[in-house]
């Protein structure tokens, strides 16, 4: 239900915030983040410029942040329409029959992606080369003619052999249009394939297409140019681009070690560490020694437990106030059974839709996710960074990462005394969960199978807390 006219993007007569479809509980939070009219991202570039890496990762970072974003891949399309690969030859501009199928594609993938926002979803990803301006207008013409869709393109410009050769390496050579072949043979059949698209190329050019709205990246982010913002979500997509980088580095997500609260199976609050707690602090000093990792930064949150986690840890911090721990409002201090006895049908909301549910005074994952977008945005521009933070934290954190639903993240497994690395790979990270190897409460509750919220009750799957 549209609710009100956006004062957020006065040129934008077409900008509305959609008021709560989530509001038949009082406690849920309603979805606030804007919601614009549907937008097509439409990528441009030759081929191993990293245009398959900026659409999943962007695709991956709007929908963490509430955006229902999806990338059409054409060259998903293609190898669909062809039955295998042969060589480069297939993208050679004088021929014909391989030019009208990778039309026929291209406008598959356009269709597609309309039909998705037509049916409620908010951007649409084309990943794409789109070269040429005359390809360009085509997308003008379906996305923002046929549909009244917004359309921004994002180009990806790169000169530096060095780059284009490792991007070859990383993830060309093992596409499934080289499956069994040599991986030399398929680094010079890709070269060529480049040279193909380079006899047609034509660059974003602002004199005869002035009228788009479009962001260039140089040389992985060296430098940027951008074009014609129109509205809320182009300028956050900008800063989303001009902010990420692909070098190497780890980031490193851990609890604090068991507190004092912990223990008791309490929720929330500002506790000391617990005996084992102190151990994992030391235990977490000696394995962050024995990583040996370059210019580590550590953040913790403001809370006792976060900052005496990071006691030994032999590195410069910072304490983050956007990095505390859900506040559980009037549940604070509570233990889960506390809270299904003095206020039944809250408990029994909450395990209906965990993720909108806001607690009484208090927060829910969705208010979560809003309080951490900095932080993300943040670990994007730094290199190797350890985050010492609580368990819906937590959450929210690797939901980013793993690329993990709204519905699944507050059930996430972040057990205590865990180090999660975090070490990019291709389109998106490896994870590994290291457990320390000392004991620790469970605080994990298990999503119920049934909850009646008339009823006022709700399975009760506790766990109490116990040794892991
Ligand atoms: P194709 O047209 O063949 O699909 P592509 O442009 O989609 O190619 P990707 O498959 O995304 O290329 O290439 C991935 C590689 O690009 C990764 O190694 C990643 O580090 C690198 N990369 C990411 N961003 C950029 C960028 N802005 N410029 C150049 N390379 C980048
Ligand atoms: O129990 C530890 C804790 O960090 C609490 O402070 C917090 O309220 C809770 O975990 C978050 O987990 P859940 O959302 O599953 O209740």
């Amino acid at each position: 239900s549209v609710s009100q006219l956006s004062g957020a993007g006065e040129d934008d007569s077409n900008e509305i915030i959609f008021g709560g479809h989530m509001c038949r509980c009082p406690r849920r939070t309603s979805c606030p983040h804007i919601v614009r009219a549907p937008t097509v991202i439409a990528m441009v570039g030759l081929p191993a410029r990293g245009k398959t890496y900026i659409s999943k990762k962007l695709t991956r970072y709007l929908n963490w942040i509430g955006i229902t974003t999806r990338a059409f891949n054409v060259g998903e399309y293609r190898r669909a329409a062809t039955n295998s690969y042969k060589n480069h030859n297939f993208f050679r501009s004088d021929n014909k029959e391989a030019q009208e199928i990778r039309t026929k594609c291209a406008v598959m993938a356009i269709n597609d992606a309309c039909k998705f926002l037509d049916r409620g979803g908010e951007v649409a990803v084309i990943d794409a080369t789109n070269t040429t301006k005359e390809r360009r207008r085509m997308l003008v013409h379906h996305c923002t003619e046929q549909h009244q869709f917004k359309l921004f393109f994002v180009e990806s410009v790169c000169d530096d052999p060095n780059i284009i050769e490792a991007n070859i390496l990383e993830v060309k050579v093992c596409s499934p249009d080289y499956t069994g072949q040599d991986k030399n043979e398929a680094v010079k059949d890709f070269l060529q394939r480049i040279e193909h698209y380079r006899h047609t190329y034509e660059t974003m050019d602002d004199a005869t297409e002035r009228d788009l709205s479009y962001i260039q990246i140089f040389n992985q982010g060296e430098r940027f140019i951008v074009n014609k913002l129109a509205g809320h979500l182009q300028s956050r997509v900008v800063y989303y681009l001009m902010n990420i980088h692909v070098l190497p580095r780890t980031i490193y997500l851990t609890r604090h070690g068991e507190s004092a609260m912990n223990l008791l199976g309490k929720i929330g609050g500002d506790s000391d560490l617990s005996e084992r707690g102190w151990a994992y602090a030391e235990a977490l000093g000696r394995f962050v020694e024995e990583e040996n990792i370059p210019q580590l930064k550590v953040w913790t949150s403001e809370l006792k437990r976060t900052i005496q986690t990071s006691r030994y840890v032999n590195a410069p911090k910072e304490h983050w106030k956007a990095l505390n721990e859900i506040d559980a409002g009037v549940c604070e201090g509570m233990t889960y059974e506390e809270i299904q006895q003095k206020y039944p049908e809250e408990f029994a909301l909450r395990d209906q839709d965990k993720f909108h549910y806001r607690y009484p005074s208090g927060e829910s994952y969705q208010d979560l996710v809003a309080r951490l977008e900095p932080v993300i945005l943040e670990l994007e521009r730094q290199e190797n960074v350890m985050v010492i933070c609580h368990q819906a934290v937590c959450r929210c954190l690797l939901a980013y990462f793993q690329d993990k639903s709204a519905e699944d993240l507050p059930y996430l497994k972040v057990p205590l005394h865990t180090v999660v690395k975090l070490t990019p790979v291709a389109y998106g990270c490896r994870v590994e969960f290291l457990a320390l190897d000392i004991p620790a409460v469970n605080t994990h509750r298990e999503k119920p199978k049934n909850t009646d919220v008339t009823r006022g009750s709700s399975d009760a799957l506790f766990t109490v807390p116990n040794h892991e």
